[in-house]
C-alpha cells in the first residue's frame, strides 16, 4: 500500500512539472532580463552574480540545490543564461559520474538480498544510460551556435529530459520496496541528489531564448 501511494505521488509531482512548468517560466523570464539588464548598466560584482543565480534558481523545483551548487561559479556565470545552462549541465554530468560509482561500490556491498540486487542492477544501467544522454547534452551545447542552434538546443532539452525519466525510474524503484538502510540510504543521497539536479538543469534550459 505503502509502496504504491510513494510511486504515484512521484510520478504525479513529475507530470506537474511537465505541465505547469512552462508557466512560472515565463512569469519569471521577465524578471531574469531585468536582472541582466541592471547588470550591463551599473558596475558588476559578485553579488549582482550572485543575485543572477539566485533568481534563476527560482524558477526550479529545488532551488536550495541549485543556489548552493551553482554559486561558487559565480564569477564564470556572471549574468549569461547560457554559461549558467553550461556549468549546470556540467555540474549534472559529473554528479550522475558520482552517482554511478556510488553504486558500483554499492553492488560490491556483502549480504544484498535478491531484490536489492536487482534494483541496484537497474540502477546501474539507468544511470549508465543518464550518462551517456547528458554527455551528448554536453556535446550538442557546445555545436549549439548560429543556424544549428534551434535544433541542437531542442536536443540537449529532449536528451536531459529523457535522463531524468531515466533517474526517476530508479528512485521510484527503490522506494517502492523495502530495502536496508544502507541501500536506502546511499540510493538517497546519490540518486536523489541527482534527480534534482537534472531537473533543476532541466528548468534553468527552459529559461533560455532559442
Ligand atoms: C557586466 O556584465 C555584462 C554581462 O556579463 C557585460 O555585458 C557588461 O559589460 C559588464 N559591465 C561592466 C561594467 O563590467
Ligand atoms: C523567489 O520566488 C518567490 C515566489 O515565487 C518570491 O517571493 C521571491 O522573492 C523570489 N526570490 C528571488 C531571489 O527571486
Ligand atoms: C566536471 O568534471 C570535469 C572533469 O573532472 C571538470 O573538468 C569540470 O570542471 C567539472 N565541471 C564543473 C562545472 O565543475
Ligand atoms: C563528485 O565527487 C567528488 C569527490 O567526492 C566531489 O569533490 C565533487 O564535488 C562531486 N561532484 C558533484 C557534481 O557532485
Amino acid at each position: 500500500m505503502e509502496a504504491k501511494s510513494l510511486t504515484m505521488s512521484s510520478s504525479s509531482l513529475h507530470l506537474f512539472q511537465v505541465l505547469l512548468f512552462p508557466l512560472s517560466i515565463l512569469l519569471l523570464m521577465s524578471n531574469m532580463q531585468k536582472i541582466s539588464a541592471a547588470a550591463t548598466t551599473k558596475a558588476n560584482s559578485t553579488g549582482t552574480y550572485k543575485n543572477f543565480i539566485k533568481t534563476a534558481c527560482n524558477t526550479t523545483r529545488y532551488p536550495k540545490e541549485c543556489n548552493k551548487a551553482l554559486s561558487p561559479y559565480a564569477s564564470t556565470i556572471k549574468t549569461d543564461p547560457q554559461k549558467l545552462c553550461d556549468t549546470a549541465l556540467s555540474l549534472t554530468l559529473n554528479a550522475t559520474c558520482n552517482t554511478s560509482s556510488s553504486i558500483e561500490s554499492l553492488s560490491k556491498m556483502k549480504g544484498l538480498s535478491p531484490s536489492e540486487t536487482e534494483i541496484i542492477r537497474d540502477c546501474s544501467e539507468t544511470v549508465g544510460d543518464a550518462i551517456d544522454k547528458l554527455t551528448d547534452s554536453l556535446k550538442a551545447m557546445a555545436r549549439a551556435q548560429g543556424s544549428k542552434r534551434r535544433t541542437e538546443m531542442g536536443n540537449v532539452r529532449t536528451w536531459v529530459s529523457a535522463a531524468l525519466t531515466n533517474e526517476y525510474t530508479c528512485t521510484d524503484e527503490f522506494e517502492g520496496q523495502k530495502v536496508s538502510k544502507a541501500v536506502k540510504n546511499t540510493m538517497k543521497k546519490s540518486v536523489m541528489y541527482l534527480t534534482k539536479m537534472t531537473s533543476n538543469c532541466l528548468a534553468l534550459l527552459n529559461l533560455l531564448d532559442y
